[in-house]
């Protein structure tokens, strides 16, 4: 059997049972839709296009549209849809990402590229992509021009990311662009379509996707901590797979800033040189992830997703008081300090 979320498993319990009742119902739609959209006549790329869907996977983009859509009425049909669409672009980067990052394990299952080669992860991303483009295309012009623009950060965050800061950029500052383009973004359009289908007044969906946007950073900034500190157990990842892939993470972007500002120790500057080695050996991997995690990199690394959450949740200011304000309070500080 697959884990399909359901009424007892959607991944940040809401505190409003009422509410929670309802996104997690609404939540089964949407993912008996998702797993519709990703059928495909060709065998080959059925099978693969369904790989990630029945892994498993948090489902947050969809929660997010559904959730923010309650500030209207939630119950639109087009809600569904956008929900749908968020996720079907969620699940097409994971496709690339994972080729990109050389990641062997992802929600807890080979990665698609570990089974049936790049080529094949490629395209069956690219195959979903054309997918969540068609389900957003029926939801209109405005719809779609969110969408490609969001897809267009996406693919600068990702390629920013490996071509690095230029001459004389402060590289943590280019690494904070780089994780909004490149998750932000997509969080921001899932909170905005779900305002905009839930019928908000434009000022609403601003604000919700104002407050997506500061969420995926700090949701970013936790999958940082989260490659260093979870177990592959609870990530469903493969733990350091973005350090021996030389993947920049924040906490070590915070290493080099002090060896950069003089301020490293010894200890520092020798787990720095372990870093920028040959990371191919288990046990070097496994040692350069110990000393990170005992590192206060880390801390300040969790302190930043926190800042980012606490940001995120000053942007819902200006909305009414409710229980659809105190479960995106509550969905943000549990973004930050989730632990897979
Ligand atoms: C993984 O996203 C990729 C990032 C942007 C960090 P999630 O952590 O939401 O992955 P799933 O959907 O739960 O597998
Ligand atoms: C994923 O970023 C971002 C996108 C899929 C666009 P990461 O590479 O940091 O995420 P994980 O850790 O593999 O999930
Ligand atoms: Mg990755
Ligand atoms: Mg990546």
């Amino acid at each position: 059997m697959t884990p399909v979320p359901s009424a007892s498993a959607i991944a940040f319990p809401l505190p409003d049972p009422e509410l929670a009742a309802r996104v997690s119902e609404r939540m089964e739609l949407v993912e008996t839709r998702l797993r519709a959209s990703v059928a495909q006549s060709d065998r080959l790329a059925d099978t693969a296009s369904r790989h990630l869907v029945n892994a498993g996977g948090k489902r947050l983009r969809p929660m997010l549209a559904l959730l923010a859509a309650e500030l209207g009425d939630g119950a639109a049909p087009e809600v569904l849809e956008a929900a749908v669409g968020v996720e079907l672009t969620h699940l097409a980067t994971l496709y690339h990402d994972d080729v990109m990052d050389s990641a062997p394990v992802r929600r807890g299952a080979p990665a698609a590229h570990e089974v049936w080669g790049n080529s094949v992860a490629i395209l069956v991303g690219d195959l979903l992509f054309a997918r969540a483009s068609t389900t957003v295309a029926g939801l209109g012009p405005e719809a779609v021009l969110i969408q490609s623009r969001t897809f267009e950060r996406l693919c600068l965050g990702q390629l920013h990311e490996t071509t690095g800061p230029d001459e004389g950029e402060d590289p943590v500052a280019h690494y904070l662009q780089v994780l909004a383009d490149k998750t932000a973004s997509l969080l921001a359009t899932s909170a905005r379509l779900g305002a905009m289908f839930g019928g908000c007044p434009q000022d609403v969906v601003d604000t919700v996707a104002a407050y997506g946007e500061k969420l995926g950073v700090a949701f970013q900034l936790a999958d940082d901590v989260l490659d260093l500190a979870s177990t592959g157990a609870e990530s469903g990842k493969t733990p350091g797979t973005d350090l021996r892939e030389k993947v920049p993470t924040m906490p070590v972007l915070r290493l080099r800033a002090r060896a950069t500002a003089g301020t490293a120790s010894a200890d520092d500057l020798a787990l720095l040189a372990t870093l920028d080695g040959d990371l191919s050996d288990d046990a070097v991997l496994a040692g350069a992830v110990r000393s990170l995690r005992e590192h206060a990199v880390l801390d300040e690394t969790r302190a930043l997703a926190a800042r980012w959450a606490q940001d995120a949740v000053t942007e819902l200011d200006g909305l009414p008081e409710g229980t659809v304000k105190a479960s995106m309070v509550a969905f943000a500080e549990a973004l930050a300090e989730r632990a897979s």
